[in-house]
């Protein structure tokens, strides 16, 4: 049995750089590997590759303990680990829907000959169930240490802007093993996060795989379920925010994940739910393949639909006009912009002609590099500078704070804004003379209350 193993993490993204560093603030030495150079020096430094909070004093700290380093070097990471865990990227395939595994594949392909003491290899990437007995069987075959080098299954369900506390105390820990020893080896890894209480479920690879795909599958679909309800709520005159509170009173149902608006986005749940899709049409579960695809065909429909209203509120084409776009970020507390539904929609407009200027709080660098052909401003209100419409499509708590009579001094004549998240004060922008609208909520003339404050007795 291995006292205390040492580990090394194979990536260094999101997932990589928060295991390592939270593992190593419990006490583990670890080593965190990428092939990127530049990457790994950065890193070496205490530079972040992403924005996340608190992550980067957990890095500098591991870094001064002398219990964190970085290494580009394949055979550093398998001469030094007992615990190896897999957490490159598993990004959406070009050519279709299904999930990429080259860099899960490249990263196996480099460690098995390289592992000649036992160990246990432990998948973190998110991948289609049935991965985890290839790799199994590649190990197996490429090892020197043959079957004492084994794999198991070990999902990760951080959220960004909660990565290290997600890591540190998860919900959840999953452990998918082909043996007691690779059980074993996880308790000790997890041994403070166990004592703490925390539920750990002992599965096969293949359950261990699918409860990552489907727990996001799962969010994807209560969000979308709502959208598909806030469809409804605009045709019926009804308001998605009460029926959403009202839902979510029951218990078994819940209140996460039920704000209705512009719909899911980022490196996750969209890449994800097509993964899912792609993995259950291969084995025959059309169930699941139909409600997958339309869960995802809602979301994306949320992003037409802003489009359409902002062409509304112009009066027609938005071909040459200003279009101010509040948020770029995927969510709020990221500068994640994979898969932004504000971009997206902000792509939709430009590519109609308009004038589309896009400030975020965090997120401008990498818009700017995702989206070059859009115009950036350091402010909200430089955004809205002579914009027809103000679109708000991340929830950026600080465009609750924003002062809408300010910006109707500088805005076009329309004064139309879209608060496609239910971010703002409908009433303080209404006082100051903006022709309001949102998602899912009755509209109504300009003054009134209609849809306001209803929350029960
Ligand atoms: C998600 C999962 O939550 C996490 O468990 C998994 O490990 C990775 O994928 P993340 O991508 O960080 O995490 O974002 P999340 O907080 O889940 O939000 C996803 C998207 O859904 C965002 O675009 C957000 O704006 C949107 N969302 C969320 C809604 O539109 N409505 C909601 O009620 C909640």
């Amino acid at each position: 049995m291995i006292a205390r193993p040492r580990l090394t993490v194979l990536g260094t993204g999101y997932l990589g750089t928060t295991h390592a560093a939270c593992l190593a603030q419990l006490g583990f030495e670890v080593l965190g590997v990428d092939t990127d150079q530049e990457k790994v020096a950065r890193l070496s430094q205490g530079e972040l590759p992403v924005f996340e909070p608190r992550l980067g004093e957990l890095v500098r700290a591991g870094l001064a303990s002398g219990r964190l380093a970085f290494t580009a070097s394949y055979p550093d990471a398998a001469a030094f680990g007992d615990v190896h865990f897999i957490c490159v990227g598993t990004p959406q395939r070009h050519d279709g829907d299904g999930a990429d595994l080259s860099q899960v594949h490249a990263c196996v392909a480099a460690l098995a000959p390289l592992l000649t003491r036992p160990c246990l290899v432990a998948g973190k990437s998110t991948v289609p169930a049935g991965t985890g007995a290839a790799i199994a069987a590649e190990i197996a075959r490429r090892a020197p240490a043959g079957e004492s080098a084994e794999l198991c299954w070990n999902p990760e369900f951080l959220r960004e802007g909660h990565a290290v506390d997600d890591t540190l105390t998860p919900d959840r820990i999953v452990a998918g093993v082909s043996s007691p020893r690779a059980e074993a080896v996880l308790r000790e890894v997890y041994a403070s996060q166990l004592a703490a209480g925390v539920p750990f479920f002992v599965t096969d690879l293949a359950t261990a795989e699918l409860t990552k795909t489907a727990a996001n599958a799962f969010l994807a679909t209560k969000i979308s379920f709502i959208n598909a309800m806030a469809e409804m709520c605009d045709r019926a005159g009804a308001d998605v925010r009460v029926l959403a509170g009202v839902l979510g009173a029951d218990p078994r149902i819940g209140p996460a994940f039920l704000n209705a608006g512009l719909g899911f986005g980022g490196g996750c749940l969209p890449k994800d739910i097509r993964a899912l899709a792609a993995r259950a049409r291969e084995l025959g579960a059309d169930g699941a393949v139909r409600l997958l695809h339309e869960v995802d065909a809602i979301n994306l429909r949320r992003r037409a639909t802003v489009a359409e209203l902002t062409c509304e509120l112009i009066g027609g084409s938005p071909d040459g006009e200003q279009i101010c776009v509040l948020g770029a970020a995927f969510k709020a507390g990221s500068d994640d912009v994979r898969d932004s539904p504000a971009l997206d929609v902000a792509q939709i407009l430009h590519g109609q002609g308009a004038g589309v200027t896009v400030y975020d709080p965090v997120a401008m660098p990498n818009a700017r590099r995702a989206c070059p052909q859009l115009r950036y401003a350091t402010s909200a209100r430089e955004a809205a500078a002579g914009a027809q419409v103000v679109l708000v499509l991340t929830e950026w708590p600080e465009f609750g704070l924003l002062d809408p009579a300010g910006l109707a001094e500088v805005a076009g004549p329309r004064r139309a804004v879209i608060d496609a998240r239910h971010t703002l004060d409908r009433r303080r922008w209404q006082e100051a003379g903006w022709h309001y609208r949102a998602l899912g909520v009755p509209w109504a003339p300009e003054n009134t209350n209609v849809g306001e404050g209803i929350s029960g007795w």
